[in-house]
């Protein structure tokens, strides 16, 4: 992938790649949006489409079998397929957060084997690192991995793991040192195969209706112990390294659930017709309509310099990375929340999608970090 990205243009080949994208996701994906929410289903059609022009998990490197995107690139693919499905943009956006762990920090073998698997769409990947009684306070984590000859036995609970169940793999971070908080634990590759990995029941959500939120459950799960990836108690940092690189992604979301509810309302408004001329006549609208795209080309300037910190591995990525995701959540929520306002009684009833995108944008706000917790990040990592 390309190393470097003129920050006030983006390169011909990226523009390609969007439109295709785009493309794909109006034909194939944006038929099921509404069905998926309505009926809390997994849109297999998304992956199926995804999986066959190799955008499941367009981050992989060419050399374990993957497209090989940049991070500027997978960020555009999310951002084309949440303009259409928020749902749906979590199976390249959490195939990236869940292999994040074993390209970062895996042994030459780790990747071989489980990038490769992902690279062919053998199955999707999972993050587990919150647990019920550890979510901001992930170094707080209870689940346990105890070694025994030539293997881990691992013991927990993790909660809140998106596409739980429908994924076939999963990097679960434990604790290997009790004594150590953050610097005893370790990170692992668990199957959904090993036995004693079990789900808990999906979570009844506001949005994001198409993806699994579930609880994982692992009871004596006995794994190789080359499954480990890294050294014993690197496992937290790595965790958080990954999160640098892919809350970049949650903005990517952000930016793409954004971008949908604004091209909508602005075609919107411009056919309504009230007061004998079309609402998109009346200042008052144009000045929303003003303020909801200056909002989304702020978070996307943002998103996208992130993005080059995380390709070229910048120092200062853990700022960019948590501003990025904060800016563009918050961004999307206000842009979402005045589409639906645009439209007036239509954009609050189902039969209309930014309800729906409303609904979705409110999680950007929370996962991969609370936007509390980005303040947190970025304090502690202000620019020099
Ligand atoms: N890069 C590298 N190493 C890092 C790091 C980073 N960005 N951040 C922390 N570390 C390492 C360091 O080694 C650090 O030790 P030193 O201070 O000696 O360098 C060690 O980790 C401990 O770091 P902290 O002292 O900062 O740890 P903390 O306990 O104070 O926690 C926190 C910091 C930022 C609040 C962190 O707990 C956090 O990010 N919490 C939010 C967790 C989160 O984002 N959860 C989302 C789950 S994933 C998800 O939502 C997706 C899904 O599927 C739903």
């Amino acid at each position: 992938g390309r190393k470097d990205f003129d920050l006030f243009r983006v390169s011909e080949e990226h523009d390609m790649l969007r439109e295709s994208v785009r493309a794909l996701a109006e034909a194939k994906i944006a038929p099921f949006a509404a069905e998926v929410d309505e009926q809390s289903r997994f849109p297999q059609e998304a992956l199926d489409a995804l999986t066959a022009n190799d955008l499941h998990a367009v981050h992989v490197p060419e050399e374990y079998g993957g497209a090989g995107a940049d991070a500027l690139a997978t960020v555009i693919v999310i951002e084309e397929v949440a303009r259409v499905c928020a749902s749906s943009s979590l199976i390249p956006a959490v195939n990236k957060l869940g292999s994040m762990p074993v390209m970062l920090a895996g042994s030459e073998d780790l990747k071989r084997r489980y990038l490769g698997a992902v690279a062919r769409g053998d199955g999707m990947f999972s993050y587990c690192l919150s647990e019920p009684e550890a979510g901001s306070d992930a170094a707080a984590m209870k689940t346990r991995a105890v070694r025994d000859g030539d293997s881990w036995v691992l013991d927990g609970v993790k909660r809140w793991i998106t596409n739980a169940g429908v994924s076939e793999f999963y990097t679960v971070m434990a604790v290997t040192d009790p004594e150590k908080r953050s610097k005893g634990i370790s990170a692992f590759v668990v199957e959904k195969s090993d036995e004693g990995v079990s789900f808990g029941a999906p979570e009844k959500k506001l949005g994001i209706k198409g993806s699994p939120t579930r609880e994982v459950y692992l009871d004596n799960v006995r794994i190789p112990a080359d499954r480990i990836i890294g050294e014993e108690g690197t496992g937290f940092a790595t965790a958080m390294k990954t999160l640098d690189h892919t809350r970049v992604t949650i903005a990517a979301q952000a930016l793409g659930i954004a971008q949908g509810a604004l091209d909508y309302a602005k075609g919107y408004v411009r056919e309504r017709k009230q007061f004998g001329k079309p609402i998109a006549d009346f200042q008052g609208i144009q000045f929303m309509l003003a303020d909801m795209a200056m909002k989304l080309e702020a978070a996307r300037q943002l998103t996208y310099a992130a993005a080059a910190k995380s390709e070229r591995g910048d120092a200062d990525l853990t700022f960019h990375g948590a501003a990025a995701k904060c800016f563009a959540s918050d961004a999307a929520m206000e842009i979402t929340v005045d589409a639906v306002q645009l439209l007036g009684g239509y954009g609050y009833t189902r039969d209309y999608p930014l309800e729906r995108m409303m609904r979705d944008a409110k999680i950007t706000q929370i996962y991969e970090g609370t936007n509390q917790v980005q303040r947190i990040v970025m304090a502690r990592n202000l620019p020099k």
